[in-house]
């Protein structure tokens, strides 16, 4: 899911700047013994397993098939393959023998334990806001899982890009490292969503777009991305959907995996919904209060009811033409799931009027989901919606997409829908 990240991991130019040795030199941590897990008190090591599942740590830290947090993830960038490392506390290949003071600076700094730069596909320009206290419940949590001895895979980045000194000048850069600092004139669970999402579950990295370099464009904050041919939508007022994302819709869709007028989190944003679920329902509520004022959900209340209303009333009148042989391939294949008899939209019934993936500048998700279906465990649990990868041609594909498009919004048609449908579908038969 997180494979590859756009992440550019390159410092370019930077070595001619006066004093760059000096920064970019960090000493190693000296190795201790590892600590024994009765050393951490249970409560502790309880809130650091809910912030290992709020910082999705087990998605990027463990290979498929492979045991939990032991690394060997591979993640693909414009510069090559680069593994995630063993986060278990063996000490050979693990971080067993490291001490509190070397993990924190990982995850603040990123400078691993003997000094070196981490690369930041590690998203530690988000963690380096988390708190010293959060910071030592993640230390304990790791410290006691088992060790898992794994050999560590080489990363596949040439030269120059391998060498981690020069990662000094992408964060002299790009990176400031310092703890989140709340806002005073919002309310405490705002700041607790803004922490969250700034820091811990880094919604930055995927949802806000990167430049060259692959550093996050700071002056555009989830104005959304791309990532593995999904689009991350916009997070912002720019999000394309017909009705806003209020707080009870993000609430409802990141604590369920789905809400009601806007559908599901499939694809890369699975992974995220499930790790979440590690974290209380104040937790969510926070990041649904940080979202709805980012994305200035109230000022389009007023409008929700109505919107959701023509919405229906467009849908129901357009499946009335089956002269239209579109029309007709869309009722064959969609429409008996995808249609709702009354002006209320049921989750499970999605409307796909209601629906981003119709109204994107890119139609990815909508043709990844046709492909790929929605499996039981994604979206809402226990609820699939078929795959269509082998059941419909990539021409039967692009009809249905450009009709939707056509028939559910007033925006111009996608162009090169074939071309895209080919590149996703190569992804999906590779993934096979
Ligand atoms: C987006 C993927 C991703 C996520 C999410 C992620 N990591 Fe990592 N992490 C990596 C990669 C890749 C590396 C190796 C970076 C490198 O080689 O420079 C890494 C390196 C590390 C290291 C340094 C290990 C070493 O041997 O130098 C630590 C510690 C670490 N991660 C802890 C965590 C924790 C704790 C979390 C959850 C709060 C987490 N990571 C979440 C991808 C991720
Ligand atoms: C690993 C990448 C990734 C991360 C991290 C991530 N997202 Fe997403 N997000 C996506 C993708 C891809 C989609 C589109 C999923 C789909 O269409 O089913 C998405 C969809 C969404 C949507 C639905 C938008 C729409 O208009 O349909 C919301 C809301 C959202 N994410 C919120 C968040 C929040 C809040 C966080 C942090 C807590 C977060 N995301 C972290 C990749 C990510
Ligand atoms: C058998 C019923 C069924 C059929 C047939 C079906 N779907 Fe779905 N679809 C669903 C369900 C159920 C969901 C929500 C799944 C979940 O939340 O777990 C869904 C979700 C979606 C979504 C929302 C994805 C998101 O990220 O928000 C899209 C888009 C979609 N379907 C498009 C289609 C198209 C196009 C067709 C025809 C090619 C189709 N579906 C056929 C049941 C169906």
């Amino acid at each position: 899911m997180f494979k590859k990240l756009v992440f550019a991991v390159v410092a370019l130019g930077s070595l001619g700047l006066a004093g760059f040795g000096l920064l970019a030199w960090q000493p190693a941590i000296a190795p201790v013994a590892p600590p024994a897990t009765v050393s951490f008190a249970p409560e502790l090591v309880a809130k650091g397993e809910a912030l290992a599942g709020g910082g999705y740590c087990a998605a990027c830290h463990t290979r498929k098939g492979g045991e939990r947090f032991a690394g060997g993830y591979a993640m693909e960038t414009p510069f090559g393959v680069i593994y995630s490392t063993n986060i278990t506390p063996d000490p050979e290949t693990g971080i067993g023998t490291w001490s509190e003071a070397a993990f924190a600076r990982a995850m603040q700094k990123g400078v691993s334990r003997d000094g070196s730069h981490l690369l930041p596909v590690f998203s530690y320009d988000h963690f380096t806001k988390l708190s010293d206290d959060d910071v030592r419940a993640l230390y304990a949590y790791f410290m006691t899982r088992a060790p898992v001895p794994t050999e560590r895979q080489p990363n596949g980045i040439p030269f120059p890009f391998n060498i981690r000194y020069l990662q000094a000048g992408w964060k002299l850069l790009y990176f400031r490292a310092g703890r989140f600092e709340p806002d005073v004139s919002k309310s405490s669970e705002w700041n607790r969503g803004a922490y969250l999402a700034q820091g811990l579950s880094h919604c930055g990295a995927c949802h806000t777009p990167r430049n060259l370099l692959g550093a996050e464009k700071s002056g555009n904050a989830y104005g959304g991305s791309v990532i593995d041919n999904w689009v991350a939508p916009p997070l912002t007022a720019a999000n394309p959907a017909p009705t806003p994302w209020t707080q009870e819709e993000l609430y409802d869709y990141l604590r369920t995996g789905a809400s009601k007028v806007h559908g599901t989190a499939a694809g890369p944003m699975f992974p995220v919904v499930q790790g979440l679920g590690a974290l209380p329902d104040s937790d969510i509520r926070a990041l649904a209060t940080y979202f709805a004022d980012v994305d200035k959900a109230a000022d389009r209340l007023p409008y929700v009811s109505g919107a959701v209303s023509l919405a229906m009333s467009s849908t129901l009148a357009k499946e009335g033409a089956p002269s239209d042989p579109d029309a007709r391939l869309y009722i064959a294949a969609c429409a008996s799931c995808h249609y709702n008899a009354t002006n209320a939209p049921l989750a499970a019934r999605p409307d796909l009027s209601l629906n981003s993936a119709v109204h994107l500048a890119d139609p990815n998700n909508l043709v990844q989901v046709i492909l790929r279906g929605i499996s039981a465990k994604e979206g809402m649990p226990g609820v699939v919606m078929p795959a269509f990868g082998s059941a419909l041609s990539d021409a039967d594909v692009v009809r249905i997409a450009a009709y939707l498009r056509r028939t559910r919004t007033d925006l111009p048609p996608w162009p090169d829908l074939a071309a895209k449908i080919a590149a996703i579908r190569r992804q999906y038969d590779a993934a096979k």
